[in-house]
């Protein structure tokens, strides 16, 4: 089989890469190991940037998500005993939106497949090779059979546990690393959200943040030790957690019921240099992880997408290669400015084991520099809605 361009991993970025080249004539395969219902029921993120959405908008896939998604113009700050609301669409005049991320995946895929793109789920991609020669190859298993797709460009949109990062050769590969000494207890619930905004929390015992998926459902996260198993925490432990991370505060009442899924993600930081190899590009986690305080992983593998189509684009329409060569550069402005905002959201907000009674206190101070003023609340509003793609 021959196609364009071949794309590894039916996530955010494999998918709308798909959709973006089929909508520009430019043939490709989607590559998926694992099966459709599972990469439709992974839960994952849930807050897409307005360029996002934007994005989402002009390739097509974005009418469920009008109808479903809850639009928001501000978060609170929860510290000190004290709650201070960032009214985000004052301050940038755009706004974010809670819609999971299985449903942005479920809505691409059903764009990708009704318009006849191929997503062969359950292909496992083994090895790819050729990408300094004249064609490119990917060896993947579908069916229990051994298969090869040849293929102009490879999109290497496989996540952070792919295996194409690892084809670069290492003595031109760079990781940028940073792991943190916590993570998260996700859970979702059957409950009403406790508040119709986010509500990032500080508190002494740790992070806390209360954020949703539908007027019937919440989604919380609480900060936990990086190796914890999720099973150590009851049901009433976890709510009796958040109560105590949220504290007391008039007309705000924690919202509680059935949990019907938890699990706990590690935190991580971690940049590729360069994103392109020959005739292959990294996009999204493949290249670059945050932690997920401030929710620009998936908005980072969506800008990723763009940048890169454009490139393929330019390419095949004009026959103008010059992109390929600023794919990496102009992607990697972005990522470092989100890879900074995630970090810095993640060091205010968290409570770090080694901490001393001075950080904390300086944390704290640190979130009254933010949240009382104007310079601050703009500084976190502009970052959290998201840069422009390309800066
Ligand atoms: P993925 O979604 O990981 O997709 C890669 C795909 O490649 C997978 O389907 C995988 O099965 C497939 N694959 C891997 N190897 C192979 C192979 N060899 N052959 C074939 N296929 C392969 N981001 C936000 O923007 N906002 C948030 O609110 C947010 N919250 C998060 C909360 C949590 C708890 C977590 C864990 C993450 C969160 N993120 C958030 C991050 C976001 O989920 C990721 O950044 C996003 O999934 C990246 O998309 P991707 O397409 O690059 O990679
Ligand atoms: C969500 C996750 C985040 O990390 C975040 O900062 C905001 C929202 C979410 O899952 O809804």
């Amino acid at each position: 089989m021959h196609t364009q361009v071949g794309i590894i991993g039916a996530g955010p970025a494999g998918l709308l890469l798909a959709r973006m080249l089929h909508l520009q004539g430019i043939s490709c395969v989607v590559l998926e190991s694992r099966s459709r219902p599972y990469v439709e029921s992974r839960i994952r993120a849930g807050l897409l940037e307005q360029g996002s959405v934007d994005l989402l908008t002009e390739t097509g896939m974005a009418d469920r998500l009008y109808k479903e998604a809850m639009v928001h113009e501000g978060i609170e700050l929860v510290f000190d005993g004290q709650r201070h609301r960032i009214d985000i669409t004052a301050l940038t005049g755009r706004k974010v939106y809670i819609y999971g991320q299985q449903e942005v995946v479920k809505d691409m895929i059903v764009a990708n497949l009704a318009a006849g793109v191929p997503i062969l789920f359950e292909a496992q991609a083994s090895e790819i090779s050729g990408l300094e020669g004249e064609r490119a190859t990917i060896r993947y298993t579908h069916e229990g059979k051994e298969e090869v797709l040849t293929c102009d460009y490879i999109a290497g949109c496989d996540g952070f546990h792919g295996i194409c990062r690892d084809a670069i050769p290492p003595q031109l590969m760079r990781g940028h690393d940073r792991i943190y000494p916590f993570g998260w207890l996700g859970i979702l619930a059957d409950a009403p959200p406790t508040k119709d905004e986010l509500l990032y929390c500080r508190h002494d015992n740790g992070f806390a943040l209360f954020t949703m998926r539908s007027p019937t459902v919440s989604r919380c996260y609480i900060q936990v030790p990086p190796d914890e198993n999720a099973e150590n925490w009851s049901d009433d432990q976890i709510w009796s957690e958040l109560e105590t991370r949220l504290g007391k505060h008039e007309g705000l009442t924690l919202s509680t019921g059935k949990i019907t899924q938890k699990s706990v993600t590690a935190m991580r930081s971690y940049v590729a240099e360069p994103m392109r190899h020959g005739r292959l590009f990294l996009a999204g986690d493949s290249a670059h992880i945050v932690p997920p305080t401030g929710a620009k992983g998936m908005n980072l593998a969506i800008s990723d997408i763009y940048v890169l189509s454009k490139a393929l684009v330019a390419f095949y329409k004009k026959n103008d290669a010059s992109l390929f060569e600023t794919y990496g550069p102009t992607c990697l402005r972005r990522i470092w400015r989100a890879q900074h905002f995630s970090w810095w959201m993640t060091s205010m907000l968290h409570n770090l084991p080694d901490a001393s009674p001075f950080d904390a206190k300086r944390q704290v101070a640190e979130l009254y520099t933010i949240a009382t003023s104007k310079a601050g609340q703009t500084l976190l509003a502009e970052n959290y809605v998201g840069l422009p793609f390309e800066m």
